[in-house]
Order: C-alpha cells, then structure tokens, then sequence
C-alpha cells in the first residue's frame, strides 16, 4: 500500500434523540449566528425543521435561513448563502438534509471567507485557506458527506458539475438519527443504497498492492448493505434497517475504507457530466454507468472482478473461465440494482445518443481520469454507449 496520512475532524454522533441531546452544545464554541441551510421542505413536512428551530431558539441563537437548496445543488444558491453569511455576520453554518444542502453549505462555508467567486474554490482556480465553522444533520444515507470533506456543485449556466473539497470543508460535527431518515422515500432510499455501494465499488478498483485489510473491509460494507439493502426497500419504517444503512454510508466514504490506496472515481466522474447536461439524480446514473465501467474493465480488473463476484455475489468458481465469473459477477450487481428499483439504462431517463459526446468532453475537461485505469475519450464514449 502506499504511504499514508490519515485524520478526520467530524465529530460523528449517532443515535436516536442525539439532536435534542447534542445540538445546542455542539453549536455553542462557534457563536451565535447561524446560518440554518435546507432544501425543498423534506424537513418542513417531517418536523426536524420545528425541532431543530426549538433547539436554536431555546439556545438564544440568531438563525438566518437559507431555504431551496436544490438537489444536485447549484452555484447560483451558494452565492445566495455568501450574501447571507456577509450581510447577517454569520458565524456558523447548520445544514439540515441530505447530501445536497451538505455540498452547498460547503461550498458557503468557504466561499464566505473567499474574496472572488465560489465557483473558483469549485473549479479549483482557487484554493481555499479557511471556512466559516459548520454542523450538520444529516436526514438521507447516501453520500458520506456528513464526514468527509467533499463537495460537489453544478454550475447550470455552464452546464458543469465537479467535484472539489478542502481540509477546511470537513464538518466541525454531525448528527445521524436514522429516525431522522424514515420519511425519506423509496426512490431515494434506492439511490442512497446505490451511492453508497458505488462509493465503495470506486475504492475497492485501485493499483496498490498488499491492501488486503482494504479490500476485506470494502466486502464487508458491500456485504452488509447487500443484506439490509432489499430488507429496507420493503420495509422503509423499520429503524433498525434504517440505522445499519446510514453507518453504511457514513462508513462508505470517510475514508476509512481507502487509506493506503487511491480508488478510481472515473464513474463519478462520467456521472457527473451526465447529471450536468440531463439533471438526473447522481446515483441513478451511477446505477446505469457502473457495471459499465466494470465491462470496459473485464481484461484489467480481472482479479478484482473475480474476488468481487466470488467474496462479494457468492459466485461459485467452479468450471468456470475467470472472465465467466466475472461477468456473473457484474450481472449479479446489475440485477441487484435493477431489482431494487434502480434504473439500469439511460433511456430510462430518455437520454439518447444525441448528446454523447458533449458529456463525454465534459467529462474529459480535466483530462484523462480514473486512478485504477486513466480513460481518453474514446473510452467514456464506449462506457457511455453501452449504456444507452
Ligand atoms: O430538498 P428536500 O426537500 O430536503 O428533499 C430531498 C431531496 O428531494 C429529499 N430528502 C432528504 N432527506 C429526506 C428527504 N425526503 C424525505 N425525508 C427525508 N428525511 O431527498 C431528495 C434528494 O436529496 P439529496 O440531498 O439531493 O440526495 P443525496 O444525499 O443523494 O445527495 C446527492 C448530491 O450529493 C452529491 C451528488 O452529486 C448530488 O449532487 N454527492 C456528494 C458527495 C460528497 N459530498 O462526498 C459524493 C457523492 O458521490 C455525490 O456525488
Ligand atoms: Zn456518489
């Protein structure tokens, strides 16, 4: 493995009744006004809003709201939280919802102590030297936002989305009740169950060597949510599934799972100029363009793509080809994805071939990606393809 550096700040505190519990005196150490940011109203109709507005009223804080983050968040609502943060001298950010409002609070959080445009810190333009202090509390199991440092803003005008985070991007705290994630619906419980086990796959298909604690621990997560994942789909109030899904996310991309080794995110990638130009949510089209990936992967991820469907899919080996048992291996995940309710082609969402290559220069605006293989265009056009 490589050599490695390893420290997360999140305070993580997770359990029912942790926000009236927690709240006020996680937010105290950072002042007094506070930016609550939230989305479309999710928590308007599932009464976390009337909670955690008794929270800070009861505390004595001043609260300045920045409501409509949108999912798939945009540059246009950061800029609205700058303003709020500078006008209303804002001390502390709270975001209240999913992975969405966490991305955007981010990008407010150090676009407030950045002198020119957010969009900069996003496109990398800049580098962010400090951010205004924020908690969340997070109400859908999905991204691991809640407890890493990513942060992932679309820019609609341009039509680009991308990926940034900072040192200073980490949330000072989170709160996770799976209470807190029982009225979210099927559709997003779906696509949470699908990120999370994306964020895993992205990790587990890196070069390094000697990383067998790594890849164990990445079977063990796909493993559990395999388990619990369908269970949770039939039964979306049952807290106890509730709760091994969100430690599933949260423990999916916080980096534990990739100390040591650099995990290839070419599909998050792809994916993301997807949802730039179509505005589809991010883990449909991850449930569409992984096992594509994977595909385009048989010959030089044979290895791993054996393990995975033997460790991961109990695929018996027996008299079989590597290359048949990986291909099991993949179409046991497609189905897995497909029985869930994930979509599993992009004409679900009416994507045709008009665009591809659009979102396949969007994809490559970097240059060539992907840490466990390096994709040129030619390679996200075929990925791309073979998932019409
Ligand atoms: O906006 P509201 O009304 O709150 O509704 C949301 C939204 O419509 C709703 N929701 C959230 N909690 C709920 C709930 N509905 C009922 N009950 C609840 N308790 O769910 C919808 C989707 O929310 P969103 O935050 O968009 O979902 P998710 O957490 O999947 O976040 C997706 C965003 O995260 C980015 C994605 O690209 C996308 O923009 N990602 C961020 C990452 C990171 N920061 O590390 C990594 C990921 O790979 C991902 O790219
Ligand atoms: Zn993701």
């Amino acid at each position: 493995m490589d050599n490695f550096i390893y420290q997360n700040p999140t305070r993580l505190i997770f359990g029912e009744g942790q926000v009236k519990e927690q709240l006020a005196e996680q937010l105290k150490p950072f002042g007094q006004n506070v930016l609550l940011v939230y989305g479309g109203g999710s928590i308007k109709r599932n009464g976390i809003y009337d909670e955690v507005t008794g929270i800070l009223n009861e505390g004595g804080f001043n609260v300045t709201e920045q409501s409509g983050v949108d999912p798939n968040p945009r540059l246009s609502t950061v800029h609205k939280g700058v303003e709020l943060c500078r006008e209303n001298n804002i001390d502390v950010l709270l975001a209240v919802g999913g992975g969405s409002v966490i991305d955007c609070t981010k990008a407010i959080a150090a676009g407030a102590k950045y002198g020119g445009d957010a969009w900069d810190l996003v496109t990398k333009k800049a580098v962010p030297e400090s951010a205004l202090p924020f908690g969340t509390i997070l109400t859908l199991a999905a991204t691991g936002s809640e407890m890493n440092a990513g942060s992932v803003i679309t820019n609609w005008e341009t039509q680009e989305k991308y990926g940034w985070g900072s040192p200073h991007t980490f949330p000072q705290f989170s709160i996770l009740d799976p209470a807190n994630t029982l009225s979210v619906p099927k559709d997003h419980t779906i696509y949470g169950i699908v990120d999370m086990m994306s964020h895993v796959l992205e990790q587990y298909f890196h070069q390094q060597t000697n990383t067998p604690l790594q890849e164990k621990m990445c079977e063990a997560v796909l493993n559990t949510v395999i388990e619990a994942g369908p269970d949770l789909v039939q039964n979306l109030d049952d807290v106890k599934l509730r709760e091994t899904i969100l430690y599933s996310g949260t423990i999916a991309l916080n980096g534990s799972l990739q100390m040591g080794t650099r995990g290839d995110w070419a599909s998050h990638n792809i994916e993301h100029a997807v949802s730039a130009v179509y505005d589809i949510p991010h883990a449909g089209g991850l449930a569409i363009l992984f096992p594509q990936w994977l595909r385009h992967h048989l010959d030089l991820g044979e290895r791993k793509l054996v393990q995975l469907a033997v460790n991961v899919w109990g695929v018996d080996p027996e008299g079989k080809s590597n290359f048949e048992v990986a291909e099991e291996g993949i179409q046991r995940l497609e189905r897995f994805w497909s029985e869930l309710g994930a979509p599993s082609r992009l004409a679900d969402y009416d994507i045709d071939d008009s665009k591809v290559e659009v979102m396949a220069d969007k994809a490559m605006a970097n240059g060539p990606f992907g840490n466990f293989n390096s994709l040129e265009k030619e390679d996200v056009i075929a990925i791309l393809r073979a998932a019409l």
